[in-house]
């Protein structure tokens, strides 16, 4: 088995003709490396014809700058307060904290792992009973690229007349009852991140419901200019727009961007069959309501807290010296392997077990809530998130992960388990 390859858990996957470098080439050739031109504008178009209906999309540096911009154009500001998915990576609340506002994380439904609409509305009513105003805006998190409960989210929405900003930064392309993600709300957040279902390398797109919305993103997303002959700004604006290079690889990437999803579903279903009769593993699935289509970004299982692993004596003995799953940047060295809120050691050794057999495996996001920078932000929590985060546990799921790849991760949790 040395000779085989490590099978990351999502890896950028171009398309076969090399379409994205015609793209990038044709920039170049035209003298378009800018942060604007055609293949922005194209890539745009695209994207528009893919969410459907009467949508516009603006193309974005970040799907993080994305959620900036979402949260900007809903009114967010200094002493809001805005209601988040506490189920999921930080880039849906860090820019929260940027406009000077505070997140108040809403913890998940069992079913979808995603925020809980029962617990939605007591935090909305509570926090209009503490604070005397209404939340600024919602952010459901398509976790995984699992559907949040669109319906019953929009519901208590519209009831209390607060926007959504759905980020579908993992849902790209995932739909509930036929429609996709990202056009239910006020906004809808997509990134092109290297390791997502399509890359631009780097990058994102916000979906707006009309080109009045459209405009009002791109103004504050190329520095907040008015109309004069020199640089005028009567408000703060950010240097947000994707790259035409950048726009050139994701045109490419619009070509491939079905056939990926529909590999992300093929490998889900047959972990699905490959593991049904594995005891203590449970494949995660969407909801058999005919209403989830989930695109599978990241398949996930959760490991009976009863189940032995092999090396489990051994999980967080160590500190780690660099970043699980591919994070990219610097990390902060630590002196203490644990926290007071970790997965179970069953998940850690699984997950160092499966390093060894040079298979990517990671713990699912750590919810919001119990991250120290968020320890003073309120949280309405009935468990969910952290009851899965102990047990979760993400599987490898991109398109260069094939059959054999699938049966031999497969064979190796089954190795891995002791009883
Ligand atoms: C749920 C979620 N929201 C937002 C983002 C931010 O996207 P980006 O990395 O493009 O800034 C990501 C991914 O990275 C994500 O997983």
């Amino acid at each position: 088995m040395s000779d085989r390859k490590t099978i990351y858990l999502c890896l950028a996957h171009m398309s076969e003709e090399g379409i994205e470098q015609k793209y990038v080439k044709e920039a170049f050739d035209t003298n378009w490396v800018v942060p604007l031109g055609p293949n922005v504008n194209g890539f745009e178009e695209e994207l528009k014809q893919f969410v459907g209906g009467n949508h516009e999309v603006v193309a974005l540096s970040a799907g993080t700058a994305a959620v900036h911009l979402a949260l900007l154009a809903c009114g967010v500001g200094p002493g809001d307060e805005v209601l988040v998915q506490s189920f999921t990576f930080c880039a849906s609340s860090h820019p929260i904290t940027y406009l000077g506002a505070t997140p108040v994380f809403v913890d998940s439904e069992p079913d979808t792992w995603n925020m809980d609409p029962v617990l939605l509305e007591e935090a909305i009513k509570d926090r209009i009973a503490k604070t005397g105003k209404k939340p600024k805006a919602i952010v459901p998190v398509a976790l995984y690229g699992m559907p949040y409960d669109c319906e019953r989210i929009m519901e208590v929405a519209h009831r209390y007349d607060i926007p959504v900003i759905e980020d579908a930064a993992e849902g790209f392309g995932s739909k509930f009852n036929g429609r996709v993600l990202g056009t239910f709300g006020k906004y809808g957040v997509l990134s092109f991140n290297g390791n997502k279902m399509i890359t631009t390398s780097g990058g994102g797109a916000l979906i707006c419901r009309d080109s009045e919305s459209k405009n009002n993103i791109m103004w504050y997303a190329t520095q907040a200019r008015e109309a004069y002959p020199y640089y005028q700004h009567e408000a703060i604006g950010y240097n947000y727009r994707m790259s035409n290079i950048c726009a050139g690889i994701g045109r490419g990437q619009m070509t491939v961007a079905q056939a990926h999803i529909d590999h992300h579903k093929h490998v889900q279903a047959m972990y699905e069959t490959l593991l049904a009769d594995v005891e203590g593993v449970t494949v995660h699935k969407q909801p058999a309501t005919g209403k989830y289509d989930s695109n599978f970004w990241l398949c996930t299982i959760t490991l009976e807290p009863s189940l032995e692993i092999k090396g489990q004596e051994n999980a967080y003995k160590e500190v780690i010296k660099t970043a699980v799953g591919g994070a990219a940047g610097v990390i902060h060295a630590v002196d203490c392997a644990t926290t007071d809120c970790q997965p179970n050691d069953n998940v850690e050794a699984l997950r160092v077990f499966m390093l060894e057999k040079k298979i990517e495996a990671r713990p699912v996001w750590k919810p919001m809530h119990k991250q120290p920078v968020y320890k003073s932000a309120p949280a309405y929590v009935n468990g969910v998130s952290e009851a899965i985060f102990k047990v979760g546990m993400c599987l490898p799921a991109g398109p260069y992960v094939t059959d054999d790849d699938v049966r031999y991760i497969v064979d190796c949790i089954k190795e891995a388990i002791v009883k």
